[in-house]
């Protein structure tokens, strides 16, 4: 028999919403967003994001969370639930939501080790962080430390999953995600009233129509993508949380609060990142990539200058460390309720802790060539590296020129739009938008219908097409 209290479940509606929020609000809000929207036409870029947030986000969110409660299982077992045949979707998401979780411990042990050397810093330490670009490539070349830290960031989001869906991820959220949110508006604040300031948000939010024009399926496609990793869609994780969702919690509006929450925490970043590194670095400051968080914004914190720019650095570095830490534990909780809702299916104990102990090692194990390559910082250990030594005449492409661009090749490339597209056909086609709109207790909604049958199939074809038209071209 099957018991309910095993699998765990929220302790309230606004723990399941910290929690689902603190998911969402990750590396790619606070880092991802910024240069994504400065680069691809600012307001722009914006206004088709929320666009693409309302249309399609919204839809897939209430789907994911729906499908989660109705079958009170995760990814895998939920649509094996609604179609035995058809589990596929499901896998797609827990392959995507591991890899996904392998890359974000590497960045997120970036991380912990800024956080913690503005700490030291801005508390009377001296040569604990070095300067911009050279500790960069000094840290991340230097295998053990980086490992050491990969580790321990593991190591953290394991040990918030051994407290339980509510002991661990609903207690954490709650209390990280409003202090997220102060820091946060905070440093906005601050950064607002610096000279050279207006420079960033000139380049953030003058809308650049002719480059929409020009480029409109290629920004589309980044919009899309951008937004479905914000909200954390495709990677199994919303199925996982929906399935421990009690069964008077409003969907809709829950997946409305989240899709705001998201959003407006994305803009609030994009109104630090930015404006920040013009007005302390300058215009030949890194503006995208890993070096925009890790070298930029270091440089930004040692420009402010004294104690106070690297107690500031400290704070700034904490609010990524919470964002990022939120997210890979939503993201880690989709093996793990793969590896529990596997046994409970089979009628065997959970055993959810050995399940997490299992699933942070594995997690760990593949973050390892991620770590070990520096971001593509040492060329012989990236995967055109390695893939040279049997064929020597293969060219550098966007996949290949470092792991962790391969494992995003894989995840937010090709499995995540493919999973997306095949659940929005399920739904429209095969289980009819009355499946979630019956669990949302919804009357029939032609909106809706006309979402799940061609707005997100559409959607998730052009971003797979221009997924892989960037990473392969
Ligand atoms: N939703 C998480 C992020 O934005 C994964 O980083």
């Amino acid at each position: 028999m099957e018991k309910h209290h095993h699998r765990g479940s929220w302790g309230s509606s606004l723990g399941f919403l910290m929690a689902a929020i603190g998911s969402a609000v990750g590396l790619g809000n606070l880092w991802g967003f910024p240069f994504k929207m400065g680069a691809n036409g600012g307001f722009a870029f914006l206004l088709i994001y929320i666009i693409l947030t309302v249309a399609v986000g919204f839809a897939m969110l209430m789907a994911e969370m729906a499908i989660g409660r109705k079958t009170g299982r995760s990814a895998v077992s939920a649509f094996r639930k609604l179609d035995s045949r058809h589990p596929e979707v499901g896998y797609m998401g827990v392959i995507s939501g591991t890899i996904v979780v392998s890359y974000y411990c590497v960045l997120g042990g970036l991380c912990l080790r800024y956080c913690l050397g503005f700490f030291v810093e801005a508390f009377g330490g001296t040569g604990f962080l070095g300067h911009g670009e050279t500790f960069f490539q000094s840290f991340t070349t230097a295998p053990w430390s980086i490992i050491l830290f990969t580790a321990l960031f593991a190591l953290i989001t394991g040990a918030i999953l051994m407290g339980g869906v509510s002991g661990g991820i609903e207690k954490f959220s709650t209390i990280a995600m409003p202090a997220l949110f102060f820091m946060l508006i905070a440093l906005v604040v601050y950064i607002s009233r610096q000279p050279g300031a207006e420079q960033g948000y000139a380049f953030m939010f003058t809308p650049d129509w002719d480059y929409l024009k020009e480029n409109f399926f290629s920004v589309l496609s980044t919009a899309a993508g951008q937004m479905f990793f914000s909200l954390s869609l495709a990677m199994g994780i919303m199925v996982a949380y929906g399935s421990y969702l009690k069964k008077d919690e409003n969907i809709p509006r829950d997946a409305l609060l989240i899709c705001g929450a998201d959003t407006i925490i994305a803009l609030l970043a994009g109104s630090l990142v930015i404006p920040a590194a013009f007005a302390f670095v300058g215009e030949d400051a890194y503006m995208s990539g890993v070096k925009l968080l890790f070298v930029t914004m270091h440089q930004v914190f040692f420009n402010i200058g004294g104690r106070f720019g690297c107690f500031l650095g400290f704070i700034f570095f904490l609010t990524v460390c919470i964002a990022a830490i939120t997210s890979s534990v939503s993201l880690l909780e989709v093996s793990v309720s793969f590896g529990v809702d596997r046994r409970i299916d089979k009628h065997k104990e959970p055993k959810r802790t050995r399940v997490i102990a299992i699933c942070t090692i594995f997690v760990f194990l593949l973050a390892t060539p991620v770590a070990l390559d520096a971001m593509g910082g040492t060329p012989g250990t990236t995967p055109l590296g390695l893939l040279q030594q049997w064929f020597p005449s293969l060219a550098l492409k966007g996949w290949n020129e470092s792991f962790i661009n391969a494992y995003s090749f894989i995840s937010e490339g090709f499995l995540m739009p493919l999973g997306a597209l095949l659940t929005s056909l399920y739904i429209g086609y095969k289980y009819k938008t009355t499946l979630i709109t019956d669990e949302c207790r919804m009357g029939r909604s032609r909106v809706l219908d006309l979402c799940y049958r061609f707005i997100v199939p559409i959607t998730m074809l052009v971003v797979l097409y221009g997924q892989l038209k960037n990473f392969l071209g």
